[in-house]
């Protein structure tokens, strides 16, 4: 009883200071109580990037890591959810909406990490500096996940794609490609299974939703 007791209070100091560690390098929207994080949730800003360049939304629950470099540009919009085991990793942009759904190990990366060209990768195993290693010195373009999109576990989205809302991306999807808003795109490359996805109906079997949707109707607020 006591053990327990003591070990949920210092669960509970060590996410308070991450909280404190994650608020420290970020603007956080509006409310920061908001903000849920686990102990796994990590921000790392190098090579000039600062506090200024993550924003996180309310209401966002934040188990993953943010990585940028270079003054890479991370926004997370509210009601998101970055899972278990992701990393976004910056050094232009990557942009995600709201609502948005990831899954456990979820890779998103706005840049190459390395140049293809072999003399250049020769060179950073000849230097083995920090300098040669950075992003910036590949190729980049910004990456955007559109609201509501639902991005399963292992996937990985690459340079410069773009996600309509809505979409679905399949487990162990890799995503090189943009995709159209209410679609389900599925395998390495990605490539659309399904299109139209939001004239699916909702299951009715969620007493929650059901009474949820009442209220929307009755409120007029209904999407
Ligand atoms: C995409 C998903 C939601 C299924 O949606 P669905 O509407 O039921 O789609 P279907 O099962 O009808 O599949 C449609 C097509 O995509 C293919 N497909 C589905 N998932 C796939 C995957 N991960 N990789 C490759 N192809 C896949 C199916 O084989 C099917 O192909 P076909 O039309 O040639 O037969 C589900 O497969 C999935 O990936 N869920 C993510 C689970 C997850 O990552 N959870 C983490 C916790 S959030």
């Amino acid at each position: 009883m006591i053990v327990s007791i003591v070990s949920r209070l210092i669960i509970k100091v060590l996410l308070k200071r991450k909280k404190k560690q994650l608020l420290s390098k970020a603007i956080v929207a509006k409310n920061q109580d908001e903000l849920f994080c686990k102990r796994a949730s990590t921000i790392t800003l190098v090579d000039g990037s600062t506090p200024n360049d993550i924003i996180i939304g309310n209401k966002v629950w934040m188990w993953g890591r943010l990585n940028s470099q270079s003054g890479g540009k991370i926004s997370i919009g509210n009601n998101t959810q970055i899972g278990y085991g992701c990393a976004i990793n910056a050094v232009e942009s990557v942009s995600i909406g709201n609502y948005v759904m990831f899954g456990p190990y979820v890779t998103i990366d706005d840049n190459n990490n390395h140049p293809v060209s072999p003399a250049f990768r020769k060179y950073m195993r000849i230097m083995g500096d920090v300098d040669s290693s950075r992003w910036k010195h590949s190729a980049h373009a910004p990456v955007v996940v559109g609201d509501n999109c639902w991005i399963g576990r292992n996937v990985s989205i690459m340079k410069g794609v773009t996600i309509g809302e809505n979409c679905v991306i399949a487990a162990n999807s890799v995503v090189t490609k943009s995709i159209p808003a209410n679609c389900i795109v599925a395998g390495n490359p990605a490539k659309v299974v399904k299109t139209n996805i939001d004239t699916i109906p909702a299951p009715t079997s969620c007493e929650g939703y059901n009474e949820f949707v009442k209220q929307q109707t009755e409120n007029g607020t209904t999407k």
